[in-house]
């Protein structure tokens, strides 16, 4: 089969193009054919070497997989051929070889099958950033009626977070970067406000919430620590899910403590996260935001690297091994 393999991660990552064996399936396995896999900040972070855990090189990357099933191992049904799903990461891309390929292989426990109909550029997110983003939410609990400020607002977590919490009746204020995203995401129907970063934003959060704070953040970028503690209200919550930079944010405790704040970690995604997703997806009340779909190959990895590193990409660039 055709893959994209990163051999060594580093400032100049380098990727190549190979032909490799298929992989097998072992015992409670299935073999999937890749129908979509999205490019991630996590790859970006792989590849250029600072997300270093439990990563082992060369290594075929990309965990946010949907694939048709295409062959079993022992103990698992062959009826299940033919089946797409999308599969729960688990260590996918990390010790085990990922989607930037034609085929992978995954525990048949990891696979969530897609409903007939759905995209699956759309639902190779489902897991990744979408399940995440889930989570996330419920690691801070959001509810109806409060506000949740979220951070990186534009990004495959903060954007699917945002649909999600504004489904749940939730008031959105989404925080970008930069002026052209802030444009895009204006009059988007799932946030309430967007605001730039290199604005005073905790003031205008301020403003919108009579002087309360936002009851509820979710912290994709890791850069607004203090401020977003600083907008929030007595007993308000955030929860942490990236970080975007390996400069520490400047974060001073007092504000956390005299606001009584919980900070909750959230890593990862568990499968009831991924069948949450696929019934919001199938519902309608999440879109799958596709920035851009490319052929699987090592310059449309590279290519949606830099705009990764460029902060242009509005959700996720999702890459599919066709043409091969
Ligand atoms: N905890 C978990 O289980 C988990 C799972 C998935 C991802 N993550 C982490 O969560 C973070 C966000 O992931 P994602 O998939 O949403 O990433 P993404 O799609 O690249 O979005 C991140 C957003 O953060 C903003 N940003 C701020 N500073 C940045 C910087 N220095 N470089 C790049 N973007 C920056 C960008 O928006 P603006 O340009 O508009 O500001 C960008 O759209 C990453 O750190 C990722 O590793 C954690």
């Amino acid at each position: 089969m055709r893959a994209v393999v990163l051999e060594t991660a580093g400032p100049a990552p380098h990727l190549r193009d190979a032909v490799l064996p298929d992989p097998q399936p072992a015992p409670d396995e299935a073999l999937l054919r890749v129908t979509a896999c999205g490019f991630s900040h996590h790859d970006a972070l792989i590849m250029e070497g600072t997300l270093r855990r439990g990563v082992t090189l060369p290594r075929v990357p990309g965990h946010e997989v949907t694939g048709v099933v295409c062959g079993v191992g022992d103990g698992v049904p062959a009826s299940l051929i033919g089946t797409e799903a999308v599969v729960v990461p688990g260590d996918i891309g990390h010790r085990r070889d990922g989607g930037f390929a034609e085929m992978l292989t995954a525990p048949v426990a990891s696979l969530v099958p897609l409903p007939q109909g759905m995209a699956a550029t759309g639902g190779a997110l489902l897991a990744s950033p979408i399940g995440v983003a889930l989570r996330a939410l419920e690691a801070c609990g959001v509810a109806g009626g409060e506000t949740l400020v979220v951070t990186g607002a534009s990004g495959g977590v903060g954007a699917h977070a945002a649909q999600a919490a504004h489904a749940m009746g939730a008031s959105v204020i989404g925080i970008t970067g930069s002026p052209e995203k802030a444009q895009r995401l204006e009059g988007k129907p799932w946030l309430d406000a967007v605001l730039l970063d290199d604005e005073p934003w905790e003031e205008v959060v301020a403003a919108l919430t009579g002087d309360m704070g936002a009851d509820v953040a979710l912290d994709t970028t890791g850069t607004s620590l203090g401020r977003l503690a600083a907008a929030m209200r007595h007993g308000g919550r955030i929860a942490l899910v990236g970080q975007t930079s390996p400069d520490a944010a400047p974060f001073a405790p007092a504000e956390a403590i005299f606001r009584e704040l919980t900070l909750v970690g959230s890593l990862g995604v568990e499968r009831r996260h991924v069948e949450r997703a696929l019934s919001l997806v199938a519902g309608g009340q999440v879109t799958p935001l596709v920035h851009e779909e490319l052929p699987l190959s090592v310059e449309s990895v590279t290519r949606a690297y830099r705009a990764v590193k460029r902060r242009e990409v509005l959700g996720r660039v999702v890459l599919r091994p066709v043409g091969f």
